[in-house]
């Protein structure tokens, strides 16, 4: 499957980065097709706030819906309550809410 980076950048240094891929399946998402899935979505703290995580969110749509994605769909930590109004605020919507378990072996 595929897997891209889109940088943001200001006088050629890297403040911000997205990284988007499609997966076969995502939680909440139509399993007959590919979704686009947000591996990874950042913003230095001096530049947050200020649309550039919009602006990568937006690429990172478009270039899931050119590799033929109804859907995208990404996940964050339970506590990281700025991360989910991020998402809120851009039109995410929460499908699922996950517990991780380890056991040795
Ligand atoms: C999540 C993150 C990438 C957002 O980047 P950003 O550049 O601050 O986002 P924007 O300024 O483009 O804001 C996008 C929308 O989210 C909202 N938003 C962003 N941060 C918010 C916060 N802390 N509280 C409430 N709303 C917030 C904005 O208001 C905006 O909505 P609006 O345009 O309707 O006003 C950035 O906060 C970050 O890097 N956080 C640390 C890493 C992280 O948690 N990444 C996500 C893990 S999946």
């Amino acid at each position: 499957m595929p897997l891209v980076l889109f940088v943001a950048e200001v006088g050629g240094s890297v403040i911000g980065f997205i990284e988007v891929g499609l997966r076969s399946h995502a939680d909440g998402c139509d399993t007959s097709r590919p979704a686009g899935f947000v591996e990874g979505w950042y913003v230095h703290p001096s530049y947050q706030r200020g649309g550039v995580g919009r602006a990568l969110m937006t690429t990172a749509e478009e270039w899931a819906r050119a590799q033929g994605a109804r859907e995208i769909a990404s996940d964050t930590w339970i506590d990281n309550e700025p991360s989910q109004k991020a998402h809120e605020a851009l039109g995410f919507e929460v499908v699922d809410r996950c517990v991780n378990y380890r056991k040795a072996l």
